[in-house]
């Protein structure tokens, strides 16, 4: 008993501690910003009883590298005829959400997109992605199209050929695509310093066996992990997304309470709590490890809806806006970049037939999912013929699995570390993706958002002390019971 209540003696302290420190560095301002945040974000959510109804609008939020481009091309492009998909989709700044009369938007804009959408006629999906592997593939790619401009003498030659073209072809490439146009140009900028310093230094240069570490060739993934961009874009970039939270939102407030997440670590809670939700509301969540799987379920639940939605006698559609058509194929946000070379240009003309119009307006959902079968595979050599061709220009780095396995224990737990939202977003979407979210939820459920952390520690810990007590008692009258017993 005395053990208890010193325990709980220092639980105090330990809040008084905690409260008092916090006071001076920002962590009430910080905790009021974000609770007001996420309580707004909480009530803003409706009726979730009809979510499973594919409403008008499919807004596809394409969380980066969890394999969101092969649906699009796969499936939703093989679906929707091209003039009902929303103009130059991942395009923020040229994209007008004010006139939807197109059904699909796919893009990496964050959920605070929705805010200018019609939101009770908008139906959400997803895709997620174990945390760790998002972000190994993120570096990899960001290098892998950094690479791609290793073809030019020098930066300043690449930099204002990448001007011309985007000036010249009005498609979107990567480089006007958050966060590829943060992340591409910052690599770029890298591999040419790089580059230069190889060839200056002459022979001295150390192949070290390790991919991820070669720093005379890219820069190790270590320092990438670390450094302030991929703080501000990579990590817990899923939750951020979901959350409406990213470096790229709508949402004024919306950087304030990112950054006082990044600061306070306790306040991801509260995060998290808008994110579950909002999964919880989507027509769709798929997993990129569960492949096969989530593929059957997209064409089922949400292929097989805009199927019928598209072929519906009264679907009314009043689509007259033809104006800018020809830049659709354009929104893949790798096409159309580096045209020029004669590899890519080959790529970019597969991708975009591949990619081609919605040919049956009344196809079934078994031959969407074989449309897709040949679409993904086609899909996949040209991304790793891609991959190739432009990793040779960094030679002898190479981004392999076997070479993912030398990554040391420490670097894929500091990955970890910086991706503690991810991670439990991403159980989260597993248990959704199984059905098993119920009994989750109920456990979350007593969790009250609206009490303060320091209400909630004081109720769990004088809910463990007032039980231990009553067990105590129930235990002392159960031994006494039963020496009586025996002394009778
Ligand atoms: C970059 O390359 C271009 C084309 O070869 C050349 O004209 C230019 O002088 C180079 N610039 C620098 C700074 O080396
Ligand atoms: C290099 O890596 C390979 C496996 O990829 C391993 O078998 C080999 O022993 C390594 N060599 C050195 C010098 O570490
Ligand atoms: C987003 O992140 C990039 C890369 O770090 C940075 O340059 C940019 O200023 C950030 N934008 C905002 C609004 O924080
Ligand atoms: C089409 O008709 C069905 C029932 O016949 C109705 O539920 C639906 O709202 C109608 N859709 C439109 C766009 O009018
Ligand atoms: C594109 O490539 C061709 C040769 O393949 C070259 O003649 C032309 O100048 C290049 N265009 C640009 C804009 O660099
Ligand atoms: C769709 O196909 C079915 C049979 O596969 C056919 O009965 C129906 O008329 C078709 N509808 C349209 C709008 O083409
Ligand atoms: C990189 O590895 C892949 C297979 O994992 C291989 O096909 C490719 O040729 C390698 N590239 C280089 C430059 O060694």
């Amino acid at each position: 008993m005395d053990h208890t209540l010193k325990l709980c003696v220092f639980f105090f302290f330990l809040l008084g501690l905690v409260n008092g420190s916090s006071a001076k560095s920002g962590f009430g301002q910080c905790h009021s910003v974000v609770r007001s945040w996420a309580r707004s974000s909480l009530d803003e959510e409706m009726r979730a009883e009809d979510k499973h109804t594919l409403r008008d609008l499919l807004y596809f939020l394409h969380v980066p590298r969890t394999g969101g481009r092969t649906y699009f091309h796969c499936f939703l492009k093989k679906l929707y005829p091209n003039k009902l998909e929303c103009p130059r989709s991942y395009d923020k700044l040229r994209f007008d959400p004010r006139k939807p009369k197109c059904r699909l938007l796919v893009t990496h804009d964050d959920y605070s997109m929705t805010s200018k959408l019609p939101r009770d006629r908008t139906s959400v999906v997803t895709i997620l992605r174990d945390p760790v592997d998002r972000v190994f593939s993120t570096y990899e790619f960001s290098i892998e199209v950094a690479a791609r401009f290793l073809v030019h003498p020098n930066l300043t030659s690449a930099t204002k050929m990448t001007l011309r073209l985007s000036s010249k072809t009005r498609g979107v490439s990567t480089l006007d695509i958050w966060p590829w146009k943060y992340l591409v140009p910052w690599m770029r900028e890298d591999l040419f310093a790089r580059r230069d310093d190889r060839y200056s230094s002459g022979q001295n240069i150390i192949e070290r066996n390790d991919s991820y570490d070669m720093e005379d060739f890219a820069m190790p993934l270590r320092e990438y992990i670390n450094h302030p961009v991929a703080m501000d874009v990579v990590h817990n970039g899923a939750t951020f997304q979901v959350a409406g939270l990213t470096n790229n939102s709508y949402i004024a407030e919306a950087h304030e309470v990112r950054h006082c997440v990044q600061k306070y670590k306790t306040l991801g809670k509260y995060v998290l709590d808008v994110a579950k939700k909002r999964l919880d509301d989507m027509l769709y969540v798929g997993l990129t490890e569960e492949h096969r799987e989530s593929a059957t379920k997209f064409a089922n639940v949400v292929g097989a809806q805009v199927i019928s939605q598209l072929n519906a006698p009264n679907a009314s559609l009043e689509i007259t806006d033809n104006t800018e058509r020809k830049s659709f194929s354009d929104s893949d946000p790798d096409s159309s970049e580096h045209k020029n070379s004669t590899s890519n240009r080959g790529v970019s003309e597969v991708t975009s037939s591949e990619g081609g119009e919605a040919t049956k307006s009344n196809m079934t959902v078994g031959e969407l999912m074989s449309a897709y079968e040949v679409c993904i595979s086609n899909l996949r050599k040209i991304h790793s013929h891609r991959r190739v061709s432009s990793l040779k220009r960094i030679s002898p780095v190479n981004f392999t699995k076997e070479a993912r396995l030398q990554v040391p224990e420490e670097v894929l737990n500091e990955i970890r570390f910086l991706n503690d939202l991810d991670l439990e977003l991403y159980e989260y979407a597993r248990a959704i993706f199984y059905n098993r979210h119920k009994t989750l939820l109920n456990a979350e459920e007593s969790w009250d958002i609206s009490t303060s952390a320091y209400d909630l520690w004081r109720v769990v810990t004088l809910a463990i002390t007032f039980a231990f007590f009553i067990f105590l008692y129930l235990l002392i009258v159960n031994v006494r019971r039963r020496t009586l017993k025996v002394k009778k």
